[in-house]
């Protein structure tokens, strides 16, 4: 079975990811000894998920890959972006988030939004990217208990329930991330 770790401690991504891949073998940072925080200050997605896969690859020297992702609203321009996981400054706290987006949203006639997520890949010692977006609508107050982060007040598109009330199945069919697994793991069975 091919082997490739997962370069992330974000409970509620690596358990849709782990869903997503069942043909293998993944690890996660504890399993390979990886306790370092990585940092991540750059203004896109794509450097901060390759800066996570490199921080892991030098470490373990193992197929690694890394996903950074977020919300992007328009009637904030394009906020909390790359900026999601610490929208209500640090520590890092995904209530606190959810209750600073509510409120910054409140008086907007706007209500669209989109999550992004950018895996990079590093296969064999080369470096690969994947990217998926899900669009939708932010409703006013929270509903549902499934996934994470923003998931209670977002409306995926064609659906009229909030992700954290829906399935995690469905969730992942149609999220960001779930099209980003889904390239990569595409590309790694054709290795
Ligand atoms: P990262 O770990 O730096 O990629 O941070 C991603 C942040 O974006 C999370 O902490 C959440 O705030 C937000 N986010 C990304 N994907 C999702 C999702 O599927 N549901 C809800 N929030 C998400």
């Amino acid at each position: 079975m091919k082997e490739l770790v997962i370069a992330s401690n974000n409970k509620g991504k690596v358990k849709e990811i782990k869903m997503m891949m069942q043909d293998i073998n993944l690890y996660s940072l504890e399993d390979v000894g990886f306790d370092k925080e990585v940092p991540e200050p750059y203004d896109t997605f794509n450097e901060n998920a390759h800066t996570k896969a490199s921080a892991v690859h030098e470490y373990t020297g193992k197929n690694v890959f890394a996903d950074d992702s977020g919300i992007c609203v328009p009637a904030l321009g394009g906020a909390p972006g790359v900026h999601s996981a610490y929208y209500a400054g640090l520590p890092r706290d995904n209530d606190r988030n959810l209750e600073k987006l509510i409120a910054d949203m409140a008086d907007k006639e706007d209500r669209s939004a989109y999550y992004k997520a950018v895996i990079c890949l590093i296969w064999d010692g080369e470096v690969y990217y994947f990217e998926g977006e899900c669009h939708g609508t932010l409703v006013a107050e929270k509903r549902g208990t499934g996934g994470f982060g923003y998931d209670p007040i977002f409306v995926p598109e064609g659906y009229d329930k909030t992700f954290a009330e829906l399935q995690l199945e469905v969730k992942n069919n149609l999220s960001h991330r779930g099209k980003a697994v889904k390239k990569m793991v595409d590309f790694i069975n054709n290795r």
